[in-house]
This record gives C-alpha cells, structure tokens and sequence, in this order.
C-alpha cells in the first residue's frame, strides 16, 4: 500500500462516507467540543497502542490484558478477534498519519492472511473485512493481493452456507446433527457483500440476504431481543433449539448479541435498501434505548438481564459497538428518530471517552477501553479490555468527527 494514497483517500473513502454521510434526509450537527475531544482521543490512542505494540510477539495478536495481574494474553491468527488490531492501527493511522501504527497495521497483516483459507469459523468478517477490507477501503490503489484475500475470504466463508437451512453455520459441533448459528454471524455478510461488488458474482450477496431473512424470522424474540444461539435441523431447516452461549439466560437478553443485531441490520439496509431490514434495525434500536436496564451512562450491563443489576458488571465493548452502529442508522432515519439515536451515542461515546472506560497513558496494557466482558459463562476474560472493544469505539469516533466534514 502507498502511504500517499493511503493518506489521501483515508478520510473520502472511510465505508460511512457512502453510507452515513450520503443521507439526504438530515445531517446532525455535530457537537464541536466532543469533536475535539474525538481529536485528541485518537492521539491518546496512537499512543497507548504504541505501548500495546512493544508488548506484542512478535508472531501474535492482542486479546486482552488482566490490570489485577498485569499479565496479556495473545493470540493466533486463527482466533476471531485477529483483525481488530491490525484494522484500530488503520484507523488510528487514517487519523494521525503515524507511519509507525501503519508499518505496524501492515506487518500484523501478514500475520493474518493465511486465514483467508481457514473455512472452520464463520467469523471471517471480523477477522479479515475489519483488516484487510479497512486497507483496501483506505486506500486509492489498493494492492490487488488484498483483493485476492478478501475474495479467498468470502469464498471460505460461503462454504460454511447451508441453503436447506438459508444461514451460514457459525460454529462446528461435536454433534454432528447440530447446525449452530448465533446472531454475531450477521457481522461476517458485510465481507459477501463487497465480494458481490469487486466480482459481479451475485452469489455472495444472496447468501447474505439469506442468512439475513432465516435469522430475522429465527433468531428474534416479539420484543425484538435475540436468542444467542439457534441450532437448526442441517436436512431442513427446522429450529431445534434456542439458547445462549454467553449470556446469562437462553431467555436474556446478551448485551453484545443485541449490538452486533444492530449493526448487522443496518449494514444489511446499507447494501440492499430493502426497508425490511431497516425496520429491524429500528426495533433493535427500540429495545435497546427503551430498556430499563440501560443505565444512565448508556453503557450496558453484559446482559440486559444480568443477576444482580444494577451491580452486574458493564460490557463496554457492547456499548462501543453500539455506538458505531447507531451512527450509521442515525443517516437512515427521519430526523426526529436521528436526534433521539444520536443523543444517546453521544451519551454512549461520552461515557466511553471519561475516565471509567478510557484507560490512562499506560494503564490497561496499552489497550483503549477497560471493563469489557468477553465469556462470562465460561469466567473468560470478565471486567477486561477487549480489542473490538478499542476497535468499535475508535470506529464510532471516526463515524462521528465524518459527520462534520
Ligand atoms: N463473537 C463472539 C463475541 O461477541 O464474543
């Protein structure tokens, strides 16, 4: 990649710039001191990735950071976080120009492009659209190999999609009866959707608004919560069964699972403009903002409902998510329902930006945000900082300061 080029078309061809920037319906003003708050937020973060990034082997990804221990822990590139890093030192660069979180965005890069052939995880959305599709997005003449690993990428990806049951499988089980697909699977479409665009293959965008349709019919509950889990009959597509993994309750209401619906939906009106999909966005945005258990601060706890609200632990990289999506739905609704999603991430981005969620100049290992809660079923990673936590919350900013210009 060019740094000149990179440099260049950084800002015009960020994905909001065709999504939240183009709404013709309303433009929110921005607010001129959160602006510059954003601004020097993301010199703090150049910086406190500096620190991540010196504390990194050399042939690993960040996970997270234990502040009681002092203690990291890191990954392969094989684990379904592996492009946060890589695709936050994008962003960070796209907004500092510092060729050191470049160089280094780049040198992770490499570490992760075997995975474009991995097609044992339905997570390669995450992991290579947040990475190498930032590059390219970033980027005026992007290099045509990173092309090639977001094509290698869509096509692992679609193998995992079983058209008896219409959805992509997210996890492979032990039981081979088993078809497991939880509501985080509606972040990896976005990654068929650009295949569609850089080939002209349509069957990457059909097997994205499939799996859509099959998990809006499956997966939502009449309030507009999601199930984590729904494990479906692989001959016929029957439900078999709805449950949880990480929430607190196959019932509940699992913080980050209600974020990545919001998202997930929103990209879906994004790259189809079928309102269906937009309506349910706006219903998961209903939910979320009018729940009672979404306290003041708008950043929730792990689980809508949590044993032991209002002393539950937060999930920050829920809000952090959150925040992002609901700047982007922000562009595609009337102006009073913009207001009302905008006043609250503000409220979110604010809270995040203060000293309870942003770490200081060497805290936190060097990552962004504390207080995320990864797996708390299984008591992994719990009241941690997380790297989609940094990466969602740098994303949202980035969202936000557009806005502006
Ligand atoms: N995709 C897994 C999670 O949200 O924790």
């Amino acid at each position: 990649m060019n740094l000149k080029s990179l440099f260049t078309a950084a800002v015009a061809t960020v994905f909001i710039s065709t999504s939240c920037t183009s709404s013709k319906k309303f433009r929110y003003k921005t607010d001129d001191a959160l602006v510059q708050t954003f601004n020097q937020n993301f010199v703090d973060a150049a910086a406190q990735y500096k620190i991540l990034k010196r504390n990194l082997p050399s042939d690993s990804l960040p996970k997270t950071y234990f502040p009681t221990t002092g203690k990291y822990q890191f990954s392969n590139s094989d684990w379904w976080c592996s492009g946060f890093y890589p695709g936050t030192l994008l962003y960070l660069y796209q907004q500092t120009k510092d060729t050191v979180l470049y160089k280094e965005a780049i040198r992770t890069l490499g570490l992760l492009k075997k995975e474009q052939y991995n097609k044992t995880t339905h997570d390669l959305g995450f992991m290579m659209y947040c990475s190498f599709g930032n590059a390219i997005r970033m980027d005026a003449k992007p290099k045509p190999m990173y092309k090639d690993i977001l094509l290698n990428s869509a096509k692992s990806l679609s193998s995992r999609f079983n058209p008896k049951v219409g959805c992509i499988k997210s996890w492979d089980s032990k039981n081979a009866n088993d078809y497991l697909v939880i509501i985080d699977n509606m972040m990896n479409l976005e990654l068929l959707f650009w295949a569609t665009k850089a080939t002209g293959d349509s069957s990457y965008y059909k097997i994205a608004v499939t799996h859509a349709n099959t998990t809006m019919q499956n997966h939502f509950r009449p309030d507009y919560s999601s199930y984590h889990v729904i494990n479906y009959n692989k001959d016929n597509g029957t439900v078999k069964q709805k449950k949880t993994a990480q929430g607190a309750a196959d019932s509940s209401a699992w913080a980050r699972g209600q974020g990545w619906g919001l998202y997930g939906y929103t990209v879906m009106y994004r790259e189809t403009k079928d309102k269906k999909y937009l309506d349910q966005a706006n219903h998961i945005a209903s939910f979320i903002l009018n729940h009672p258990n979404l306290p003041a601060d708008k950043i929730p706890y792990w689980d809508f409902n949590a044993p032991g609200i209002p002393n539950a632990l937060r999930d920050a990289s829920a809000g952090s998510l959150m925040a992002s999506a609901f700047i982007e739905l922000s562009a595609y609704v009337d102006k009073t329902t913009a207001g009302t999603y905008m006043v609250a991430d503000e409220a979110m981005l604010r809270s995040l930006s203060n000293d309870t969620y942003k770490a200081k100049y060497g805290a936190n290992g060097g990552f962004l945000i504390q207080h995320g809660v990864g797996h708390m079923p299984q008591k992994t990673e719990i009241d941690v900082p997380l790297t989609y936590g940094d990466y969602y919350y740098i994303e949202a900013m980035v969202r936000y300061n557009m806005l502006k210009k």
